[in-house]
């Protein structure tokens, strides 16, 4: 084992929706370890996030999850200079876990106890994937709970530029499966389906065209799918899908490179759960500008994970702005 002294090792943990994750983070930039468990299974049935069965899941998981992350990483519990947990935006009932368990661990070892903004530490990931963290940047938040866009001019401070003013566009992946029948999470599965049809057949409109606009909106469109499967029932569902998705990740492309080139920031962040998508990587790449940088994270790293909040949080340690244990959760950003 290398000289401990000389490293910050931070301990990560995550439960703000139905993913429960701890992680071991070096530097804020070096992951040891980042174990997760996914729920998934278990809200499949009902097509979304049941929050009873969220927070009982987390319980049940979290202490073993941070054993086999310190287990992983080599280290004990007396090793760790920080531990870390996000107490917002997210299900209260899940966020507790985390949180409680956070300052479990900071009382017993006397430690300093971070809260983060889960919206924040997606836009911290590309950082942890060999990007060395930069201020500022125009990010790009895109969820099942969220699709919002800030200028990050450091940690803590997050602008808004704009956000959706209906669905979140994970949402309205997940809603449109749901509908057709496909599954949960339905991101993944329509974007799979779509790549059997490469051409545009059925016509969506473009959403909010006025380029002074800096809002998003998905249950338009969302019902527009809808309403055209059910009067289209023969119709091809990969191109009712393929039309969907261009629609959808067309308006993030605009509005990502609209904030950027109107500020005059030219690196780019683009994080959460839909930044998987495959055609909205192909998207950007195409609209993206030689002297302009985008970061995406690894699709990994686009899901909920503890290595995000630790990464973050080291940005707070270093600058010595740590939680007291009055702390609270908080269903909003
Ligand atoms: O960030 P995340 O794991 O969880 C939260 O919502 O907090 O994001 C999950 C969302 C779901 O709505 C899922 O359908 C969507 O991200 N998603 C995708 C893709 N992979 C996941 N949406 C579009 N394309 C994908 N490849």
């Amino acid at each position: 084992m290398s000289d401990l002294s000389s490293q910050i090792i931070g301990l990560g943990l995550e439960s703000s929706c139905d993913e429960t994750s701890a992680s071991i983070v070096i530097d804020g930039r070096k992951i040891i370890s980042n174990r997760i468990y996914s729920q998934v299974e278990l809200h499949c049935e009902y097509s979304g996030v049941v929050p009873e069965i969220a927070s009982r899941a987390h319980l049940e998981k979290i202490n073993n999850l941070i054993k086999m992350a310190l287990d992983e990483a080599g280290y004990k519990f007396s090793d760790l200079s920080y531990v870390a947990a996000t107490n917002r935006p997210g299900l209260i009932g899940s966020l507790l876990i985390a949180l409680q368990s956070a300052k479990a661990i900071s009382f017993a070892l006397n430690i300093p106890l971070i809260a983060v903004n889960h919206l924040e530490a997606h836009l911290y990931a590309p950082f942890l994937e060999g990007n060395e963290p930069a201020y500022p940047f125009i990010g790009l938040l895109i969820s099942g709970g969220n699709t919002a866009l800030y200028r990050v001019n450091g940690p803590g401070e997050m602008e808004l530029i704009g956000k959706t003013v209906d669905d979140a566009v994970g949402e309205a992946f997940d809603k449109v499966s749901k509908f057709i029948g496909l599954g949960y999470p339905g991101g993944p599965i329509v974007e799979n389906l779509a790549k059997e049809s490469r051409v545009k057949k059925v016509f969506f409109p473009k959403i909010l065209t006025d380029p002074e606009d800096t809002r998003f909106s998905y249950s338009g469109l969302k019902t527009a799918v809808i309403n055209y499967i059910k009067q289209n029932p023969d119709q091809d569902k990969s191109e009712i899908v393929y039309s969907f998705q261009e629609r959808a990740l067309e308006l993030l492309v605009r509005r990502l490179f609209t904030a950027a080139r109107k500020s005059g920031i030219k690196k780019m962040v683009v994080a959460g759960g839909v930044a998987a998508n495959g055609r909205l990587r192909e998207l950007i790449e195409a609209e993206r500008k030689k002297n302009e940088e985008v970061l995406i994270p690894s699709p990994l790293m686009c899901t909920d994970n503890a290595a995000m909040i630790a990464g973050i949080s080291y940005q707070y340690y270093i600058r010595k702005i740590y939680n007291s244990f009055d702390t609270d959760v908080s269903p909003k950003s």
